[in-house]
């Protein structure tokens, strides 16, 4: 099935959509994305994606060129044209196409953001990543400084996870000044004894909308949370590892650099978490 996507206004077969070599986005990576989840037709966490996509356009002086509200009615179309039940929506805003290449940013007033948003099907229910957990990899963490805004410039999570695969892992977690930042594309967590440790928020890594609601729910269960750096010895000697993300919910980690997890299994305070996780977020889709 051809799918329908979304381009600057329009709903078009995938292979007709196009987007200017001018488009910032294109040249300079000068734009941000959102990824929200799929579950039984509906959005997960949608309000949370979108507040974030706001504060990264806000941080960036960008201006979207459709509101909350028409975004949200995007979204729904392009799930019901597309008769996606589970996978996702990927959403991306750029700067526009400004008259030719420029480091300087165009006047917003002169140069529309550019919009595009596809669909993406693919089974997040199940699977065996789930069932027997991920081998990680630890990488230096040299992204630019401001993780906490969701930009497209996605060049070195793309090279951390390719070295990854060459090593045989499905991930990479990256370091800084020898504490664990976040995973390539998801955040980052150990349990030891019971409690809970991930990195606190600030501009190191990306505030995920899922880890908001991980972090909700494990207080709410009574679980205890402590948002601080670990480091990679830390994490080894852990009795269990996970990491979070729109797409992955709550995925067990169970090797690191070689090293086993607790038993080697997924353990059990991800798995709950993401039972509490799979039970409560459809109640509140869109
Ligand atoms: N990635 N940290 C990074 C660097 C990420 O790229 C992501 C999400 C997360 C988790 O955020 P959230 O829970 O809001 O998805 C943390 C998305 C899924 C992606 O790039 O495909």
């Amino acid at each position: 099935m051809t799918r329908t996507v979304y381009v600057n206004g329009d709903y078009l077969p995938e292979t007709e959509a196009k987007v200017s070599i001018f488009d910032r986005g294109f040249l300079m990576a000068d734009a941000v994305y959102e990824v929200t989840s799929v579950l039984g037709g509906k959005l997960i966490d949608f309000q949370g994606h979108a507040a974030r996509l706001q504060r990264s356009l806000g941080e960036l002086e960008m201006i979207s060129p459709v509101t909350m509200d028409e975004l949200l009615e995007i979204h729904h179309q392009l799930i019901a044209r597309n008769d996606l039940d589970e996978g996702g929506i990927y959403l991306q805003i750029t700067r526009g196409a400004g008259p030719d290449r420029d480091f300087v940013w165009p006047d917003p007033e002169e140069v529309k953001g550019g919009i595009v948003l596809f669909t993406f099907a693919k089974k997040l229910t199940a699977g065996k990543s789930l069932d027997e957990g991920i081998k990680v990899v630890s990488m230096e963490d040299i992204r630019w400084g401001r993780r906490d805004i969701k930009t497209t410039q996605l060049l070195y999570p793309s090279f951390a996870k390719m070295q990854a695969k060459k090593k045989g892992a499905a991930d990479a977690w990256l370091v800084e000044d020898g504490f664990v930042t976040e995973g390539s594309s998801n955040n980052a967590y150990i349990v030891k004894d019971g409690v809970i440790i991930t990195r606190q928020l600030s501009t190191d890594i990306l505030h995920g909308i899922t880890r908001a609601s991980i972090l909700k729910f494990a207080a709410e269960a009574q679980m205890k949370v402590e948002e601080r750096p670990f480091t990679i010895e830390e994490a080894q000697q852990a009795d269990e590892a996970f990491a979070t993300s729109a797409t992955g919910f709550s995925q067990p980690v169970v090797e690191i650099d070689g090293v086993r997890i607790g038993d080697g299994k997924p353990g059990p305070v991800s798995r709950r978490l993401r039972e509490i996780y799979m039970e409560e977020m459809p109640k509140t889709a869109l």
